[in-house]
């Protein structure tokens, strides 16, 4: 007998279904509700409402629990490479040894960009933020690809897009960093892995050798694995929503990079570091800013501190901490700015005001201070975020295109004028 939800609504009794996902989380399912009743419903911001089934991503944000396609965050940042989750997250399961270096070599092929991208690079004002120099890029990687303008086009064009958005992201990515410092860009070097050939294009000088440092490679593998899908967050939503118009995936991710620029989303990591460091020079009294955020009528915000869904430890916050520790030891690092953000910590999470509203640190407190450690400056984090985040969005978009979605389109309610005669403009 599958359970249902009774609502009245004017006196008339209806009955919703109730469905139960395999986790046991429950929704109601309002499909027929305006239909039936000639009601909506209203959930600014979609605090309690589901936009989706999903089989990707699931996480209990009262638990701490973060799993992709069934296997915990702990162990996948611990035992898996970065590419190797993008194909649990792309394909729902994990590679055998041969499907992963066949995976790695089809992205191998396509890390080259189309030479002429550096001349859009040139028309960017030196110093112009980062993340609005991804979002063209990634719209303009269209511009090379017109098959890919039509997303519908066939299962192997659509396979090739996705690879080839894999495989560009962290050229593009070290591009921008290379714009940055004004040096030259270094080409891909397909001898190497994803991720030291992304660190290799990005710190190595045109003049001299570069050497990756295992202790940058495998912090920056746990890093992008972290990052790299998150269910139906705000830029995940947004991929989903333009991709159920049928724009391109370009277009699609394009969209999830403005998204995730926000200081409230993925923006939240540089804000972290710029917050950590007006606190360092304010002479480092947390107690001041953490009163300062308490304060309603102060518009500062503890960034890197709070979540929509978890209202435990965010786990990637906690992996991230450790790791914090273990690359700064190991690249002999004494980071003041990390004291600081412990000293944060402990004293928000022993104040009330944290405590009753269940605010703890997000995946964005501690992501900088190792992205500095590495070298990235701080107007480069939220790239590093994205870079992490698009194996999960190409995720997203593949399962809704899969699954023929119907184009995303939320109602309202009106509260503007009712109807009035037009008044000419000399009787106003
Ligand atoms: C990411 O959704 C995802 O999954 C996102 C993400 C992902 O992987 O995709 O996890 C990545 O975006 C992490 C979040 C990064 N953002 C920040 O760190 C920015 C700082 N955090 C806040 O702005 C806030 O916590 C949000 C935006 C993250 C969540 O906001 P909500 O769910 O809309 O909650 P809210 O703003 O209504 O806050 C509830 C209360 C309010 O106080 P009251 O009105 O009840 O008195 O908590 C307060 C807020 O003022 N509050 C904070 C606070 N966050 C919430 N007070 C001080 N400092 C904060 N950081």
């Amino acid at each position: 007998m599958s359970e249902t939800a009774k609502i009245i609504l004017d006196g008339k009794e209806y009955e919703l279904p109730v469905i139960t996902g395999t986790e046991n989380e429950k929704a109601i399912d309002i499909s027929n509700l305006r239909s039936m009743s000639g009601y909506i419903t209203l959930d600014t911001g979609y605090k309690n409402t589901g936009a989706t089934t999903s089989a990707i991503t699931f996480l209990d944000g009262e638990k701490g629990i973060l799993h992709y396609r069934g296997y915990s965050i702990e162990e996948l940042a611990e035992k898996a490479s970065f590419t190797e989750v993008a194909y649990l997250l792309l394909d729902g399961e994990l590679p055998t040894q041969k499907q992963l270096e066949d995976f790695n070599n089809e992205i191998k092929i396509h890390t080259l960009v189309n030479e002429d991208l550096q001349n859009i690079f040139k028309s960017f004002p030196t110093g112009s933020h980062p993340m609005g120099q991804l979002i063209s890029m990634m719209s303009a990687l269209s511009a090379y690809y017109p098959k890919s303008l039509d997303p519908n086009r066939s299962d192997e064009q659509k396979r090739r897009t996705m690879l080839r958005l894999i495989a560009k992201m962290p050229t593009l990515c070290a591009m921008i960093y290379k714009k940055r410092t004004g040096h030259p860009f270094i080409y891909p070097n397909n001898k190497l892995d994803y991720v030291s050939n992304f660190l290799n294009m990005t710190f190595k000088h045109v003049s001299d050798e570069y050497e990756v440092d295992p202790v940058y490679v495998d912090a920056m593998n746990k890093l992008l694995i972290l990052h790299a899908d998150h269910e139906q967050n705000c830029s995940a939503s947004t991929v989903r929503l333009v991709g159920s118009s049928h724009a391109s995936l370009y277009a699609s991710i394009a969209a999830g990079v403005a998204a995730l620029w926000g200081p409230l989303h993925g923006g939240a990591n540089q804000q972290v570091l710029e917050m950590l460091e007006q606190i360092k020079a304010d002479g480092g009294d947390v107690a001041k800013f953490i009163n300062k955020a308490k304060d309603k009528n102060d518009p500062f915000r503890l960034m890197g501190f709070g979540h929509r869904v978890y209202k435990n430890f965010d786990p990637r916050a906690k992996i991230i901490k450790k790791a914090c520790d273990d690359v700064l030891n190991k690249l002999g690092i004494n980071d003041p700015i990390l004291e600081i953000a412990k000293k944060l910590e402990e004293v928000a999470l022993k104040d009330s005001y944290f405590v009753e509203r269940k605010l703890y640190p997000n995946v964005d407190f501690y992501s900088g201070i190792i992205y500095r450690a590495m070298g990235f400056p701080t107007d480069m984090f939220t790239v590093m975020f994205a870079l992490g985040r698009l194996p999960g969005w190409i995720a997203q978009w593949k399962e809704m295109t899969k699954e023929g979605q119907p184009i995303g389109r939320p109602r309202q309610i009106y509260t503007g004028n009712n109807l009035r005669p037009f008044v000419e403009i000399n009787k106003r």
